[in-house]
């Protein structure tokens, strides 16, 4: 019984694995599933073997005020395009990524049935970002919520003022975890680590074995509390019994 049933968990906990390694998450622009993409533009064609991204949306992610948000990133005046880069190169990882499985949770959101907490990002594309923006200027430090959208793209809420970026966010992380409300989780982790998500990548798509890690490391947790459930319930069982 107990060979028995330490199969069914692990067979379950593998079918699970597999969809969450690779798929696409409920999103505005997102496909139904990934596949190959062999038109994607610029920053977004490292994701061309395998993407939730149509080219289109490769394409408007590199627009100011595309369509896809309607997103505009010079409210506190033009965004330096070094900045800008960063902020194409997360769109095209938020659009294009299969492999957000482990942090995808459902949202109850106008535009959006799912959304990504706590992607666990590598240092340096956290850094690089942020020292890329340090001489920009916005006025708000969660982008997702509270802009004043009357005029169809967003604008700074009333009350706010543009101030330097390093005063909005005073550290990388700051930066990373409050902007997207939690989208992005800060690490020390370096790219080689394999432990940490890349926003930047050439080649082959690193994260999916970094997905796969995380993934396997919760099913551990699960295997674990399953089992400790079985247990007692055998025990109460045979205590019965008797
Ligand atoms: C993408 O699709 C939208 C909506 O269908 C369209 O308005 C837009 O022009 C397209 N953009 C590109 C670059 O093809
Ligand atoms: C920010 O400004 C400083 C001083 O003007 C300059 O040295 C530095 O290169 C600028 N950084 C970026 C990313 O533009
Ligand atoms: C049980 O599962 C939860 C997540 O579902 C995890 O946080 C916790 O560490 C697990 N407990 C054990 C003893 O593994």
């Amino acid at each position: 019984m107990w060979v028995f049933l330490s199969l069914l968990i692990a067979l379950s906990g593998g079918a699970l694995s597999l969809d969450k390694l690779n798929m696409c998450m409920d999103g505005k622009h997102h496909k139904v599933e990934p596949g190959r993409e062999g038109d994607l533009y610029k920053q977004c064609s490292p994701w061309r073997d395998n993407a939730c991204c149509t080219a289109n949306t490769s394409t408007e992610a590199h627009n100011d005020n595309s369509y896809l948000y309607n997103f505009n990133w010079d409210h506190c005046g033009a965004m330096s395009p070094k900045c800008k880069n960063h902020f194409i190169q997360d769109t095209c990882f938020y659009e294009c990524s299969p492999h957000l499985g482990p942090w995808i949770q459902k949202v109850d959101q106008s535009w959006r049935r799912e959304r990504i907490v706590n992607v666990p990002l590598c240092m340096e594309d956290c850094h690089d970002w942020w020292e890329d923006c340090k001489n920009d200027t916005t006025c708000k430090t969660d982008w997702h919520t509270g802009w004043d959208w009357s005029s169809g793209n967003n604008k700074c809420p009333e009350g706010s003022k543009c101030s330097k970026w390093t005063d909005v966010f005073p550290t990388p992380k700051s930066m990373c975890e409050q902007i997207w409300s939690n989208s992005y989780l800060y690490t020390t982790d370096s790219k080689t680590s394999g432990r940490c998500m890349q926003l930047w990548f050439t080649g082959p798509n690193p994260n999916k074995k970094v997905a796969e890690y995380y993934l396997n490391n919760a099913q551990q947790h699960q295997g674990f509390n399953l089992t400790v459930l079985l247990c007692l319930a055998v025990a109460l069982f045979s205590i019965r019994m008797y």
